[in-house]
């Protein structure tokens, strides 16, 4: 349980560093991210090192007791290397090269810069090595930023072609998995599949998606590569930092290569530029818990791994549409909510305001003259508050699954602009965690036998195999919650030949006769045990954007029908019991309290405590006996905890933005807002 801060000592005077060292190990920092951006100062000159600022940086760092970890340095490869390979530049769709002059503008699949990046990791590896200070490495900086992922380069092209023929067996294949005959798109050859350019209409949603997976392979290709030269060389960690709400890149397999997975949190952007619905004042100042909270579960993972915030956000940012000050205490409060998730360290990015290039607007620990910024001291008393704190990891019991196949193909045909797979997740997501208890967001695949209750919010993409893993969960008790558009797709983006949730159908018990979309503002409803929206007797519960109209089998029952004009008296929920457990069929996107309804009735049933209905903007999270609370909003927080729990950190009044450790379990305790 520490803190860190990203530093780039290249951008100041060498005189000044031992000054900033001295202040990092006062303020109680353990750990020092370096050299993410640092190629045309470490090899000015092609084939020409210079690794002595860095090695002194190290040093100096160490001799205060930090610890240090390395980035390869590939995000940004220097002009040089541009001008005598421009063909590493990525493209656009229509062929329009991503010049030099920001950041990330190479192509994953360029040969020659696949031979770039292997020189200049085995040089840094190389000399690193035998450097104790140096602990562990974080490979290139955030994958995939700035719409990179996905590239349309010659290279690109060739590279999807060979991809295309380690996937199907050959072209005939391909042309039967896709269904080409649609709009006369057979394929004759691999070769004479493009890379998804810009068309008159919209892509073959087949295309788009093995185009996505293809590049999105090819970053963990790309990855693979940094992290085998690294170990080669020592056995020092191999992280990556990856980001929060992002779709195009799956994580789950670039993890795969990696000892330790990260990200990074920025809370007052995220509500502003990737969630829909306007901000309030209160998430402006400190964020959403929950958006923040689900990318936390989704890093931590199931592993037994630890996984770290390699970036958090210092103070007010420069990216955001708007960039509010952090409420007062927020960069406190953000570090504990991420440790109550399981998070190990969160380092600080960055450790001072820059004076030059595009991020002048970007706050540090410290300002740019060198005094102590806002953030500095909500650093500094985190890491005070969790210097005794040890804890083990987070045991969750209930797993959301996700996997980005999923939300690539719903993508490609979302069929309502407001149909977004990660927003929907999100309201079962939210619905768990207002309910006190810890989630796992996981691949489908994962081993479910140790969680009580799995909630499957959209598993789009189904065949068998998926379905017997879901019915040997409930075969063994398991309470399965499998949210609207599950098993509406084959692997291929194909519709099957049953109805949906075609491969989930006998688990689920439910045939989807119709689906329908509306616009977000479109009152929809349905009812709960009979209850009519009309009658307003309570029993009516919002719902919105996607509608589907459910047959249930005789056995299944229906929990909610449709109240809403032409599907009015239809099924829109249902629960089917199969083996010892059961499988709720979600057929709408629920509004906050039916999916509070349908998550609670889960719970109970699969014998998980809960809390009373929190708050927006309250949380609790238990790891290893120990409750994090997490005050989000502006008001004060009461926590009634029993008389023989102690406060690790804080005690029973949580100021706005404040955070408290109590030695109790969540559901022993009260909380107490003004509402
Ligand atoms: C990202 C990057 C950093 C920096 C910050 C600014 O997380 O990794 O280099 O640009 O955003 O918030």
């Amino acid at each position: 349980m520490t803190v860190g801060v990203c530093y780039f000592p290249e951008h100041w005077p060498r005189e000044r560093w031992e000054t900033d060292a001295a202040q990092m190990a006062e303020a109680g920092i353990e750990y020092v991210r370096m050299a993410e951006f640092s190629w045309a100062v470490l090899e000015p000159e092609p084939g020409s090192y210079d690794f002595e600022w860095l090695d002194d940086a190290v040093e100096i760092l160490a001799d205060h007791g930090l610890k240090v970890v390395l980035c390869t340095p590939t995000a940004t490869p220097p002009k040089w290397l541009v001008d005598r390979h421009p063909e590493i530049l990525q493209a656009d769709p229509d062929g329009t090269p991503r010049r030099f002059g920001s950041r990330r503008h190479y192509c994953f699949n360029s040969p020659v810069y696949r031979q770039e990046t292997r020189r200049i990791v085995s040089k840094l590896a190389e000399h690193y090595a035998d450097v104790d200070a140096v602990v562990g490495w974080q490979t290139d900086n955030e994958f995939g930023c700035h719409h990179t992922v996905r590239c349309y380069c010659e290279d690109c092209a060739a590279a999807f072609s060979e991809w295309l023929r380690a996937t199907y067996d050959d072209i005939d294949d391909l042309n039967e998995k896709w269904g080409t005959t649609f709009w006369s798109q057979r394929y004759r050859s691999f070769e004479a599949v493009d890379p998804p350019r810009p068309t008159p209409a919209e892509h073959h949603p087949s295309h788009l998606l093995d185009y996505h997976r293809f590049a999105s392979d090819s970053v963990v290709d790309y990855n693979r590569l940094h992290a085998d030269i690294l170990r080669d060389h020592d056995d020092w960690f191999v992280a990556h930092n990856f980001m929060g709400d992002f779709e195009t890149l799956d994580t789950h397999a670039v993890a795969d290569d990696l000892d330790l997975v990260t990200w990074d949190s920025y809370p007052t952007g995220f509500v502003q530029d990737r969630r829909t619905g306007t901000p309030s004042m209160d998430e402006l100042r400190a964020g959403d818990p929950d958006q923040v909270g689900m990318n936390h579960d989704l890093y931590r993972g199931t592993n037994d791994a630890p996984f770290w915030v390699m970036e958090q956000q210092p103070g007010d940012v420069n990216w955001p549409p708007h960039c509010p000050q952090p409420g007062e205490g927020a960069m406190r409060l953000w570090a504990h909510h991420a440790t109550g998730h399981g998070a190990d360290a969160v380092l600080y990015f960055r450790w001072r305001r820059c004076r030059e290039g595009q991020e002048q607007y970007h706050a540090g620990l410290r300002k740019q003259d060198g005094s102590a910024d806002r953030g500095y001291r909500d650093a500094t008393d985190v890491a005070a508050d969790l210097s005794d704190v040890d804890s083990d990891h987070v045991d969750a019991p209930v797993a959301l699954l996700h996997d980005y196949d999923d939300w690539w193909a719903v993508s490609a045909q979302p069929h309502a602009p407001e149909f977004d797979y990660w927003e929907h997740a999100r309201t079962y997501y939210r619905a768990l965690r207002a309910r006190g208890v810890q989630v796992d967001v996981v691949h489908p695949e994962t081993d479910l036998s140790d969680y009580a209750a799995v909630v499957a919010p959209s598993l789009h993409l189904a065949d068998d195999e998926r379905a017997s893993h879901l019915r040997e969960f409930v075969a063994s008790g398991g309470e399965l919650l499998l949210g609207a558009r599950s098993g509406a797709k084959d692997p291929y983006n194909k519709l099957p030949d049953e109805l949906a949730p075609g491969a989930f159908a006998d688990l689920a018990g439910v045939r989807v006769d119709q689906h329908e979309s509306f616009p977000a503002d479109v009152d929809l409803s349905v009812a709960v045990d009979g209850g009519r929206a009309a009658d307003g007797n309570g029993d009516a519960y919002a719902v919105s954007v996607w509608s589907e109209w459910l047959d249930p089998a005789p056995e299944t029952e229906t929990l909610a029908t449709h109240t809403t004009d032409l599907a009015d008296g239809t099924p829109a929920v249902t629960r089917n019991v199969t083996g010892d457990g059961s499988t709720v069929y979600c057929g709408v996107w629920p509004g906050a309290d039916l999916a509070d309804e349908l998550v609670s009735g889960l719970l109970s049933r699969a014998g998980v405590e809960t809390t009373h209905r929190l708050p927006d903007g309250v949380r609790v999270n238990e790891r290893d006996g120990l409750t994090w609370v997490s005050n989000f909003t502006s008001d004060p927080v009461s926590v009634d905890a029993p008389a023989d729990a102690t406060f690790v950190v804080g005690d029973e009044t949580l100021d706005g933005f404040d955070a408290a450790v109590v030695e109790s379990a969540p559901a022993d305790l009260e909380l107490g807002t003004d509402d």
